[in-house]
């Protein structure tokens, strides 16, 4: 990730806002960050308004200053673009700057991540921002990443973003004839004779809000949409990265990415940066799954490189619902966590709690107290200590896996959009069971998209793959034919790269390698509704959840079959050999347990070992490179937790050694990190 020359060690700090304080605040911070062992400070990420105070006027004044001090204190800088919120000036002379919303409600100045993403005036001013401030720094020898803009998201409805729909409408379709037919406007009298007719879907023409839930009368239109959006906020990244690239291409250039944020195909985000970084949030209590996919959903971004922890709360967020403190050891925990997925930082929002507007409440490395006598700076002190002592081993470093999840964000917009058959379908939540057996099940995973290589893996698992784009079954073929592992599940291979249905029978184009036909699928209102269902797998009952695939056999075996209604005894769990692999198909949601069992029969088939014997509350996974093999070992537990070793190796934390096969006690919250033998 950061490769840069004097980078010897897992960077440590997070976002620092001197401008907020008087100067004589800041020689404290510098005193406090060097007793918790802080060596780099994200520097700049809101300061629009003071750099540019004016049209025509900069003034760099107070960060020149900022910047000197932090150099003088040996701390290493991730720059950042001040790009997220605009000045008050700006969008007083130019409200094209403003964004729309899908209401229709034209915004007025204020919150932040404010800009049209497609207005002339965001991009004319942003761009020379970035090129003043990549003159002016790009030479200091600690500036080692640029942060551009910051958690790049949201969407807008605006004229601007209207028109250059259209523009990008007509590039992608060339004819208008083109557009109808994938729009598939013969429904609903909707032809378009002129790209002029082509309005946004907001909620004044396609879509529309039931129960919280978003619809739409146009997937082909709202699915563009979508696509659309993420362009065009992505090309407000590329136009900076270019401007820094050209004036400094040593430095490597990155935004802070929110994990599994629905808006942004980071897949398309991961190619143009030259690493990937995150903002890791979870909440109070959740599982330690989520957090744990969401790392691995953003190491897959970039082939499995390393990249950053751009941001976690040290103790406690502002902005959940009830926002509860971490517990001791948890921030810890959470911290190599990160490191475990492939992160090569520990990074956090923020450095000193600020003490006024929405963050005040967030906590901070230093908090309103102002001095170290708190519990989260002990926490963090102990931690920066313990990263100095692991210095550079596992730096560049990349996870182990032979199993891949895909995951794609054409497929997450497609199913959460399609018009029936279940407001239940939650394609993330499908795609979170089967991440949650694999990982508890300590068998090494990644996340990928339709595009990743896939010949490394021996399994490959592509839970309801609604969409099935152009060439992904050719691939997935390929991959089967040759002697992989596929599993997929119910609502899968419906619709092609338009959202229009392949027509000859579901699955579609997965069809053959399936070795089934689905010929209807009955959706089940949620538990007490009536509906109860049942399968057996292997003599033993699952629930069947959400959709239940009424199939047939083509070629492939039952291993399973419903118990219940008028489908009793069709098959419900299905294997096919194909060339030399197999492709297995789930036809319902079920529960861990079955995906359990599912995972281990093919775990033996295709020689997936687990890391370790260990309950489902560790985590463990593996590191490896040319520095050597890490084994990281998480205690989720609010207890002592066994974890029996395949092989030995040497505790980088705790100084132990231990042998092949040995027991290693995991106390609560607590972490290993083994260099193995
Ligand atoms: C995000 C932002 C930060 C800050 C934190 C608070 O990650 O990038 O600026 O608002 O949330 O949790
Ligand atoms: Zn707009």
């Amino acid at each position: 990730m950061i490769e840069h020359k004097r980078v010897k060690k897992v960077l440590f700090g997070g976002d620092y806002n001197p401008e907020q304080w008087p100067e004589e605040i800041w020689k404290e911070d510098m005193r406090l960050f060097k007793l918790a062992r802080i060596d780099v400070v994200t520097l700049n990420v809101f300061s629009w308004a003071a750099l540019q105070p004016d049209e025509t006027t900069y003034d760099f004044t107070k960060l020149d200053k900022i910047m000197d001090m932090v150099q003088e204190n040996g701390l290493k800088v991730c720059l950042a673009t001040s790009t997220a919120a605009h000045p008050a000036w700006m969008a007083r002379k130019y409200p094209d700057i403003l964004r729309t919303e899908q209401n229709g409600m034209a915004r007025r100045f204020g919150a932040r991540h404010n800009s049209c993403p497609n207005s002339p005036t965001y991009r004319k001013y942003a761009s020379a921002l970035a090129e003043k401030l990549a003159l002016r720094y790009g030479s200091r020898e600690n500036v080692v990443a640029w942060h551009v803009s910051n958690e790049f998201g949201g969407a807008c409805y605006c004229p601007n973003c209207q028109k250059a729909f259209r523009v990008w409408l007509r590039k992608k379709y060339k004819t208008i004839d083109e557009l109808n037919r994938v729009w598939n406007t013969g429904f609903w009298s909707h032809t378009f004779y002129d790209w002029d007719d082509v309005v946004l879907p907001d909620l004044r023409s396609e879509e529309f809000g039931v129960d919280g839930r978003l619809r739409t009368n146009f997937q082909g239109i709202s699915l563009d949409y979508r696509r659309f959006n993420s362009d065009s906020i992505l090309d407000c990244y590329k136009m900076e990265r270019d401007v820094l690239r050209r004036i400094t291409p040593h430095i490597p250039v990155t935004t802070n990415l929110m994990g599994c944020y629905q808006s942004l195909d980071y897949h398309k985000w991961g190619r143009e940066m030259d690493f990937i970084s995150w903002d890791s949030y979870p909440s109070f209590g959740a599982d330690y799954c989520q957090n744990a996919m969401a790392h691995t959903v953003m190491r897959g971004l970039k082939e499995g490189k390393p990249f950053a922890l751009m941001e976690q709360t040290p103790g406690v967020s502002n902005w959940h619902t009830y926002c509860a403190l971490k517990r001791p050891g948890v921030m810890r925990l959470y911290s190599y966590q990160a490191l475990a997925h492939g992160s090569d930082t520990v990074m956090f929002f923020q450095m000193r709690r600020s003490i006024g507007a929405c963050e005040k409440y967030h906590s901070a490395v230093i908090d309103h107290a102002g001095h170290e006598n708190t519990r989260v700076f002990r926490e963090v002190t102990a931690l920066g200590r313990e990263l100095e002592t692991l210095g550079d081993q596992t730096l560049g470093t990349r996870v182990q896996a032979k199993a891949a999840l895909i995951f794609d964000w054409d497929n997450w917009w497609a199913s959460s959009l399609s018009a029936g058959p279940s407001d239940a379908i939650d394609y993330l939540g499908e795609v979170s069971a089967y991440f949650r057996a694999l990982h508890t099940m300590h068998l090494g995973v990644d996340i990928v998209g339709v595009d990743a290589d896939l010949s490394g893996y021996s399994l490959v698992v592509a839970p309801m793959l609604y969409m099935c784009k152009d060439g992904f079954d050719e691939k997935l073929r390929r991959f089967v034919r040759e002697g992989g592992t596929l599993v997929s599940s119910y609502f899968s291979g419906y619709v092609e790269d338009h959202d229009l249905v392949i027509t000859g029978g579901y699955p579609g184009r997965l069809r053959d390698i399936l070795g089934i036909w689905v010929e209807e699928s009955d959706a089940l209102p949620p538990e007490g509704a009536g509906l109860r269902h049942t399968f057996t797998y292997q003599g033993k009952q699952y629930p069947a959840e959400i959709l239940c695939d009424l199939m047939h056999l083509e070629g492939a075996r039952a291993l399973g079959s419903y118990d219940n209604d008028f489908y009793a005894g069709m098959p419900a769990v299905t294997c096919n050999d194909f060339g030399k692999g197999r492709a297995y198909y789930v036809a319902t949601r079920s529960e861990e347990a079955l995906y359990q069992a599912l995972f281990a029969r093919i775990a033996g088939e295709c020689g997936l070992e687990p890391l370790v014997e260990a309950s489902n509350q560790v985590e463990a996974t593996l590191r490896a490179g040319d520095k050597g093999r890490f084994l990281f070992l998480l205690n989720h537990a609010d207890s002592v937790s066994p974890v029996k070793l395949r092989r030995g190796g040497e505790d980088l934390l705790g100084g132990k050694t231990w042998a092949d096969g040995d027991v290693v006690e995991l106390g609560p919250k607590d972490v290993a990190l083994l260099r193995l033998n």
